[in-house]
């Protein structure tokens, strides 16, 4: 009987997935969830099969062209993939798979979570009752901003961008979206779709960001795409911090070009800019959008199913490099 494949796990993982791993699998796993530096991974690697990675490991260049010729996977736990580079890997012949589908839903509460928060005060209003500052009630204030029968345009229409569509419907919002191509009708059931950027912007009550991070991508909302946008529009971003320019943003928060905003993914985390911690008017959750136990046991047994398809000869269902 040959041996097991030998895979090295970054984090501590959903215990049924660790159960899983190490059935099926030689595995080293991280009990403590001690974050690795990559010094310590190569210093641990030695010998290993394949990688179980996170998007709190940065698989830059430097650490991929380092990795023994033994490890011809990584398989992360994420949809993203930002934290790779997927060039390197490429010409390292490494393989590389993510966990699409299986946190679209999770991911998609989470926006409409903050739309909601972001527009009707849910900081500020939690804020009031906690502080003891809540006076009498009053018919004009506090007030929120309405969500229903808005617009909402939506940056990057692929899996999560189609279910925040498909959860907005219910709020009778009238959807717009900018995306690298137009999907079929079936699949934008109604949105409209705008081949620019720049045309989305002023559509925008409420502006969804749900596209990958990629090069192209980065930095999308800046100062320049903040101006295009209604005044008083809100800003809502479950997919990368990277998508947005900070200062931008935090400028237009302060001057109220921009409402409001639900932000759950930052630059820089978990050191985001301290200048959201002082803003009454952004609604800031610490990175939750797949963060359910049965999501991130879906996310576990997918990167497991992915680790197990290529050791058992096949091409992975998720694999992203070419
Ligand atoms: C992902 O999977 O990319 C998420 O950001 C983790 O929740």
């Amino acid at each position: 009987m040959s041996a097991k494949p030998k895979i090295f796990v970054t984090r501590k993982l959903p215990a049924p997935v660790e159960a899983r791993l190490s059935a099926e699998f030689d595995v080293a796993l991280n009990k403590n969830d001690v974050i690795l530096t990559n010094p310590k991974i190569l210093n641990a690697i030695a010998g290993f099969d394949g990688i179980l990675a996170a998007p709190t490991d940065k698989c830059d260049a430097e650490l991929i062209s380092a990795l023994p010729d033994s490890v011809k996977i990584l398989a992360t736990f994420s949809v993203g993939y930002d934290h790779i580079d997927i060039s390197a890997a490429e010409n390292s012949r490494l393989i590389v798979t993510n966990t699409p589908d299986v946190l679209t839903d999770a991911t998609a509460d989470i926006a409409i979570l903050l739309m909601l928060g972001a527009a009707r005060g849910a900081y500020w209003g939690d804020q009031m009752v906690r502080q003891q500052t809540w006076g009498q009630w009053s018919p004009t204030a506090p007030l929120g901003m309405d969500v229903t029968g808005r617009r909402l345009g939506i940056l990057g229409m692929g899996r999560i961008g189609q279910a925040v569509a498909r959860r907005a419907r219910g709020f009778d919002m009238e959807i717009h979206y900018h995306n690298r191509s137009k999907l079929p009708d079936n699949l934008e059931l109604g949105a409209i779709f705008h081949s620019k950027l720049e045309d989305l912007m002023p559509t925008c009550d409420f502006l969804s960001i749900n596209c990958g991070s990629t090069p192209q991508t980065r930095g999308s909302l800046n100062k320049e795409t903040i101006q295009l946008l209604p005044d008083g529009a809100i800003v809502i971003n479950t997919a990368r911090g990277d998508i947005i320019n900070d200062d931008a943003l935090i400028k237009a928060l302060q001057s109220g070009k921009i409402a409001a905003a639900g932000l759950d993914v930052f630059n820089n985390e978990p050191d985001i800019d301290p200048r959201y911690r002082t803003m009454d008017n952004v609604f800031l959750l610490p990175h939750l959008g797949s963060a359910t136990p049965q999501t991130r046991i879906a996310m576990g047994m997918r990167a497991v199913d992915n680790l197990e398809q290529f050791f058992a000869g096949q091409t992975p269902r998720d694999q992203v490099t070419k």
